[in-house]
């Protein structure tokens, strides 16, 4: 989640206390062994070049009052971000650009879920080589800072232990959604998540078949994320219009221009929509004879026609 409270103490005061009443619920509907992942962007204090410390009361504020636990506090990087604030940074050239959000992870006990190997970060080109030939590589011996560095570290993990500052672009294209938008001129949402964020806690702090719940989802970028990653997703936005959008994530290219505009209608005017009617659709407009009227046949049309596919290749 990302949002930023307006300027000045007594709104920043009134956010924490807002943002206090979710992570209540969030706690009560949490498991004993989940994880709440909330990133927040810094802010400057109005109209001075001293930076507001909400995020960090909103930390102390979940801890001491909502009774979470700080498993790990994380950084999320992202070098593409703009320069800003403009007048501290471009204007007056005061302030280094910020480019660092804080993302909070909180444990509903101090033993939340989780498991690094699931998100190892690529090695570098030094362990690679280092990994070819350990033995030329490196002499196993005491190093000045006490750590043993014996045989066992040239073995290859398959990646190195991640840290804690995540760097990641926030440049991805978003194909399907942002072209969705566009098709129905409809706006994009000004503050997606890239998706390898969601997809980094998700993995490590989830199995597939858990539950992945997003309070403020936006373009719901962490439902898609979930999704790919084989778990199950909820996902609540207030805006119908960020809904309707959202939708387009989880159609075919195949979907027309007709069928998204209808998508995005009806979710407008709250109604339920089930998008696998809208799959559906395609399949009959395709084949024009099978029609499967489930979910389930759908999945099963779909597997038997790639066996067939594969036949004939074969
Ligand atoms: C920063 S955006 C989230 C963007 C999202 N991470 C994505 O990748 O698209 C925060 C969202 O929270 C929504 N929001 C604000 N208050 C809310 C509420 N009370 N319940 C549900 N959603 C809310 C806003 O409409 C906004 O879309």
């Amino acid at each position: 989640m990302r949002a930023v409270p307006k300027n000045g103490n007594k709104d920043q005061a009134e956010y924490i206390d807002w943002l206090a009443q979710f992570a209540h619920q969030v706690r009560r509907v949490l498991k004993k062994d989940g994880s709440f992942v909330l990133d927040l962007g810094g802010a400057y204090e109005k109209g001075i070049p001293t930076r507001s410390l909400y995020n960090f009361r909103v930390l102390i504020r979940f801890c001491d009052d909502v009774g979470f636990f700080l498993a790990e506090d994380f950084y999320w990087f992202n070098p593409s971000k703009l320069p800003s604030p403009i007048e501290w940074v471009n204007k007056r050239k005061l302030r280094a650009k910020d480019a660092v959000n804080t993302v909070w992870w909180f444990g509903k006990s101090e033993w939340p879920k989780a498991d690094v190997t699931r998100v190892l970060a690529p090695y570098s080109e030094r362990m690679k080589k280092l990994l070819e030939d350990p033995e030329a590589f490196y002499a196993p011996k005491l190093r000045p800072s006490g750590h043993d560095i014996g045989k066992g570290f040239g073995k290859d993990n398959g990646g190195s232990i991640p840290s804690n500052l995540l760097q990641i672009p926030n440049s991805e294209s978003n194909g399907q959604y942002l072209d969705g938008c566009k098709l129905i001129d409809e706006k994009q949402h000004p503050a997606r998540f890239p998706a390898k964020l969601p997809e980094f806690f998700i993995r490590m702090l989830t199995n597939p078949g858990d539950i992945v719940l997003d309070i403020f989802a936006g373009s719901n970028t962490t439902g898609q994320v979930a999704q790919a990653q084989g778990r199950r997703w909820l996902s609540f936005e207030l805006s119908r219009e960020y809904v309707g959008a959202s939708a387009f994530r989880f159609l075919e290219k195949r979907n027309s221009h007709s069928e998204m505009r209808e998508i995005f209608d009806r979710i407008e005017r709250d109604e339920t929509v089930d998008l696998t009617e809208y799959l559906l659709q395609r399949e009959l407009d395709q084949d024009g004879v099978f029609s499967p009227s489930t979910p389930d046949e759908i999945l099963l049309a779909r597997e038997e026609s790639s066996l067939s596919d594969s036949s004939i290749s074969g």
